[in-house]
């Protein structure tokens, strides 16, 4: 799966799932740009790259930031084959708890920021002249009913129709859309899940394992090696897939 000549844009890049697939489209030959709200994550991770490799700062879920940020792009690369859209937030809340601030907040986080970043990085993709390819990041809970949130799975299930759409609108252009599905992925993100206030412990890990066939929860190194198999030309022929990376929790 070499990337060699590519250039890639990776939304929340500063963390987690988004940090193995920058640094892993980076060390097969790709000049990555890192996104992320946080900015010593995000430019410890282009400092970890080295090379070309840039970090930008932006609240991926308001626009007038992902145009700032897209300008910071266009002034250093004439094209980019690859967008990663991986921005989430958790929301820990049941259907009774949940605030019209955090419904219109994960609404814009889980699924403005990708909506937009696509528009308008599109230009700068259609012009490689050599289609493209866009990943999402979903989650299993956009395929089958999370245990701990309605507002997750409502939003992470937008994502994948939303992949679907922008997979059939540019598929004559030969550009790619697939949405990646993780199960339980140990990084930060995962004890946000919980509705008490807890930090990622080995308690936080075993209880999600007991729910997936695999027996564990996920590195995100495995979810990043389908991400990257699914920019690569390794994957010319998939699009508008929404991709378990699981270890089979929704094949139950
Ligand atoms: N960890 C899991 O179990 C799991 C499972 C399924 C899906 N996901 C999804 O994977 C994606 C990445 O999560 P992760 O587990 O790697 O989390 P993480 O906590 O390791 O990293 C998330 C990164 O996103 C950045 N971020 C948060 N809000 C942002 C915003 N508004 N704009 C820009 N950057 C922002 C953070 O600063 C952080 O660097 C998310 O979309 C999440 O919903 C995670």
């Amino acid at each position: 799966m070499s990337m060699q000549g590519k250039v890639a844009v990776v939304a929340a890049g500063g963390s987690g799932i988004g940090r193995m697939t920058a640094l892993g489209l980076a060390e097969r030959g790709a000049r990555v740009a890192v996104i992320d709200l946080d900015k010593a994550a995000a430019e410890a991770v282009a400092a970890e790259i080295g090379g070309q490799a840039s970090a930008h700062v932006a609240d991926c879920g308001v626009v007038s930031e992902l145009k700032r940020v897209v300008a910071e792009i266009s002034s250093l690369v004439d094209h980019v084959d690859i967008l990663f859209n991986n921005v989430g937030m958790p929301n820990p809340h049941g259907i009774m708890d949940i605030t019209e601030e955090q419904w219109q907040r994960s609404v814009d986080v889980n699924l403005k920021s990708g909506f937009f970043l696509t528009q308008l990085l599109l230009p700068l993709i259609r012009k490689s002249g050599r289609g493209g390819s866009i990943v999402f990041t979903s989650s299993a809970a956009g395929l089958v009913a999370s245990y701990t949130t309605p507002l997750y799975s409502l939003t992470k299930a937008g994502v994948i129709g939303l992949a679907k759409a922008l997979a059939v609108h540019l598929a004559p252009e030969g550009i790619r859309v697939n949405a990646v599905c993780p199960g339980p992925v140990r990084t930060p993100m995962l004890a946000g899940f919980m509705q008490k206030d807890t930090a990622f412990t080995d308690e936080v890990a075993d209880l999600y394992a007991s729910r997936v066939p695999l027996g564990r929860v996920a590195d995100a190194r495995e979810i990043a090696e389908a991400v990257i198999f699914l920019a690569s030309d390794a994957a010319s022929y998939i699009t508008g897939v929404p991709f378990p990376v699981d270890g089979g929790y929704v094949a139950q």
